[in-house]
C-alpha cells in the first residue's frame, strides 16, 4: 500500500469518528418509523461503578451520567420518540450518604439551569413525577421555572422521575380515590383502570413501551410498577455514562423485532 493510500485507510476508513459515524446512520437506516415505542422510559444505573473502575469520585459517575442524558435525548428527538421518562432518583435513592444526596440535588439545578436552551432548541417540554416536595426547596424552583419555560412545547415530552417511587405513587392514589369515596364524589363501582390512572403521577403520560436499564442489574427498583404492565424491557451490560446513540438505537432495533401479543396468540396479530 502507497504512503497515499495508507494515510486515506487511516484518516477515511479507521478514523473512529468515521466508524462510529457509519455504525450510527447504518442503525437509524434499519430503524423502522412506523413503530418507535411512544414511551421510552429508562433506569439510567452505574453511574457510581463507571466513576470507581476508572478510579474517581461517583460524583464524577453522575457529573458524566448528565452528558448521556443530553446525548439520549437529542436521540429521541432524532428518532420521533414523543414520550422520554428518566428515573432520575428514586424515594430509596434518599437513604444514600447525605453527601451524595446533596451532590445530585445541586446537579439537578445546575443542568436545569444549563439544558433549559437545548430543550427549547429541540421544542421539549419538560415534565416531573415523583414527590417533588421532598426535593430542595432550590430544585422545585427551578423544576417549576424551566417547566413553565418549555410547557407549550410540542415535539416530546421528556420526564423526570425525581424522588419517585411507584409504592408511594400508588399509595398516594388510594389515598386521593379513597377520600372521593369518603365524600361521595364517586362510588366504589366507578373505581376502574382509568379513574386509577387518572390519578397517578403519569396520568397525561401512555403506557410504556420500552423499558431500557444500564448497568447489568435486571430489576424494576420501584419504577412505574402500574405502568410497565405490558413493557417490553431491555437489560444492557453497559454504564449510563458509556450510554450512546448507537447503544440506544441498538435497543430499539431489538424491541421493534418483538411480537407484542397483549395476550393474544400471534395469529390472531
Ligand atoms: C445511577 O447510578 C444514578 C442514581 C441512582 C442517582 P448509581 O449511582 O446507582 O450507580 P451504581 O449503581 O452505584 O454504579
Ligand atoms: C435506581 O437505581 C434509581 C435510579 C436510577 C434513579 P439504584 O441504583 O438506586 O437502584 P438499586 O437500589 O440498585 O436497585
Ligand atoms: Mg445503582
Amino acid at each position: 500500500m502507497s504512503l497515499r493510500a495508507l494515510l486515506f485507510h487511516l484518516l477515511l476508513v479507521e478514523n473512529p469518528v468515521i466508524v462510529i459515524f457509519k455504525e450510527m446512520s447504518r442503525l437509524l437506516e434499519q430503524i423502522n418509523k412506523d413503530t418507535i415505542p411512544q414511551h421510552l422510559a429508562i433506569i439510567m444505573d452505574g453511574n457510581g461503578r463507571w466513576a470507581k473502575a476508572k478510579g474517581m469520585f461517583r460524583s464524577m459517575g453522575h457529573e458524566n451520567g448528565t452528558k448521556a442524558v443530553r446525548e439520549i435525548t437529542e436521540a429521541c428527538v432524532e428518532i420521533n420518540v414523543p414520550y422520554l421518562t428518566l428515573y432520575a432518583f428514586s424515594t430509596e435513592n434518599w437513604n444514600r450518604p447525605k453527601i451524595e444526596v446533596e451532590l445530585l440535588m445541586r446537579l439537578l439545578v445546575s443542568s436545569l439551569k444549563k439544558e433549559i436552551k437545548l430543550l427549547d432548541k429541540h421544542n421539549i417540554k419538560l415534565n416531573a413525577i415523583g414527590n417533588l416536595d421532598a426535593l430542595p426547596s432550590k430544585a422545585q424552583k427551578e423544576l417549576r421555572d424551566v417547566i413553565e419555560k418549555t410547557k407549550n412545547n410540542t415535539k416530546m415530552t421528556l420526564t423526570l422521575a425525581l424522588s419517585y417511587g411507584s409504592r408511594e405513587e400508588i399509595t398516594k392514589t388510594i389515598q386521593e380515590i379513597s377520600l372521593k369515596v369518603k365524600k361521595g364524589l364517586i362510588s366504589p363501582e366507578n373505581i376502574d383502570e382509568k379513574l386509577i390512572n387518572n390519578h397517578l403521577y403519569t396520568q397525561d403520560l401512555p403506557d410504556v413501551d420500552l423499558l431500557i436499564r444500564t448497568s447489568g442489574e435486571q430489576r424494576i427498583s420501584n419504577f412505574l410498577l402500574w405502568q410497565l404492565a405490558y413493557a417490553e424491557l431491555y437489560f444492557t451490560d453497559v454504564l449510563w455514562p458509556d450510554y450512546t446513540k448507537n447503544h440506544l438505537f441498538e435497543a430499539i432495533l431489538n424491541y421493534q423485532n418483538r411480537e407484542r401479543r397483549f395476550g393474544k396468540t400471534s395469529e390472531q396479530l
